[in-house]
């Protein structure tokens, strides 16, 4: 159990992070919720209250005999502000201390989460802009706020992360020992799910991919600080708190994608099920049974993976996945040997499929091979806690 403190900023977001309270008590956390005066505006002291099972203030001299704005900073784990509005960010980058919750930010030594949440306008206004730059470079996570429906009929970049990409963000903080922003200024791009070519207006090749593991691979580097764009093929998960996502379908589009995002990533993982073949020509119409069964002519495509390396940066990392069920003559990790051999990238994390493995599931096993001729078993676990490994892998190619 840690105790973390929830603070919530005055914007209309701050309904959703009822929500995220309930989701962090359920998770086992002890949470005091330090609102704004604004913020309760919108979610009245008793909610929080009640959902928190705490006493709730938003003024530093309420029981002012127990010093609040001392004791709830220093006693936290960490403090996660959700909704962060414009007017919190500008006040924690200047130090401004004028009620409970700025005050709480600035005796806190734990690590913080900020949660933006506001207009277009008001998030690309270059004093936010600066403001949230000067959080980041003192070690603040401050999370990418998520495109979509904002207040109103308007839609744009703004949206408060759901709760359940928040709370997956503040579980890893507090999982890792120094809940550090150890990929903070460094750009990557993750490529997830697997594409679909055409067989007709309604039929497709597919593969089993679910994505899991590229956003597992997403989240994890957003919580660490990294700027993330993740080229998702068919996946129908929540997008990550922080993360940008670029759908695509075909392994066409993904090339096309990945390929332009790539020459300023310092990253790129493909952990994307990319078709090897797609039929030659897509037919207009739908095809009927009474024709009887379609000659599918099919072409290779483009290998996503081999243009990366070829015209990789000096110090890019370039990663990439093998699913493999070995075969009557060569076990499934010696083929990934051979592969990260054919391949040519940094590493290659290789996990074994089939029946119950990997596809779909909420855990992996994996052994992640280093062009170096280190091997790293991963032993069976929540796919998150492999992403972690590959990220502390990446990470020491960089420094190393
Ligand atoms: N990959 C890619 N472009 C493709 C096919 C695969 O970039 N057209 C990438 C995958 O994203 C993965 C890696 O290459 O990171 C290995 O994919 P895999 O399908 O195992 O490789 P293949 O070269 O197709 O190997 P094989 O069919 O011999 O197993």
């Amino acid at each position: 159990m840690s105790r973390i403190v929830l603070g919530v900023g005055g914007g209309i977001a701050a309904y959703k992070s009822c929500d995220l309270l309930r989701r962090l008590t359920e998770s086992g956390h002890d949470v005091r919720v330090v609102p704004t005066a604004t913020a309760l505006q919108f979610v009245g002291q008793a909610t929080w209250a009640a959902l928190s099972g705490q006493p709730v203030s938003a003024d530093p001299m309420d029981n002012v005999h127990e010093v609040p704005h001392v004791r709830i900073g220093q006693d936290a784990d960490l403090v996660v502000v959700a909704p962060a509005t414009a007017n919190l960010l500008a006040k924690a980058a200047n130090g401004l201390a004028d009620d409970l919750l700025t005050n709480v930010l600035l005796t806190a030594r734990c690590p913080i989460v900020m949660v933006p949440a506001m207009h277009t306008e008001m998030w690309e206004h270059p004093a936010t802009v600066d403001n949230v730059a000067t959080l980041r470079r003192r070690g603040i996570l401050v999370i990418e706020p998520a495109e979509g429906r904002l207040t109103g009929a308007d839609s744009g970049k703004g949206r408060m992360p759901e709760p359940t990409e928040i709370l997956s963000v503040v579980q890893q903080t507090l999982g890792r020992p120094d809940g550090g922003l150890d990929l903070a200024g460094k750009r990557v791009v993750i490529s997830a799910g697997g594409t679909r070519e055409s067989i007709d207006p309604v039929r497709f090749v597919g593969n089993r991919s679910s994505g899991r593991q590229g956003y597992a691979l997403a989240s994890s580097a957003a919580a660490r600080g990294a700027e993330v764009a993740l080229v998702s093929a068919n996946v129908d998960l929540p997008v990550p708190a922080g993360v940008t996502v670029i759908p695509v379908v075909t392994a066409d589009e993904l090339k096309n994608e990945v390929l332009s995002r790539a020459p300023s990533a310092d990253a790129v993982v493909m952990a994307a099920a990319v078709a090897d073949f797609r039929p030659s020509s897509a037919a207009e119409h739908k095809l009927k049974k009474g024709d009887g069964a379609p000659a599918v002519v099919l072409e290779p495509t483009d290998d996503v993976l081999a243009a990366l390396v070829a015209v990789r940066p000096d110090r890019q990392v370039v990663v990439g996945f093998a699913a493999e069920t070995g075969d009557d003559r060569t076990p499934w990790l010696e083929l990934g040997r051979q592969k990260l051999a054919r391949k040519g990238c940094d590493l290659l994390v290789v996990n074994q499929v089939g029946e119950g493995l990997a596809f779909g599931t909420e855990d992996n096993a994996a052994v992640v091979l280093d062009r170096d001729g280190t091997e790293t078993v991963v032993p069976s676990g929540p796919k998150l806690a492999l992403a972690h490994v590959v990220w502390d892998l990446v990470r020491g190619r960089w420094v190393g």
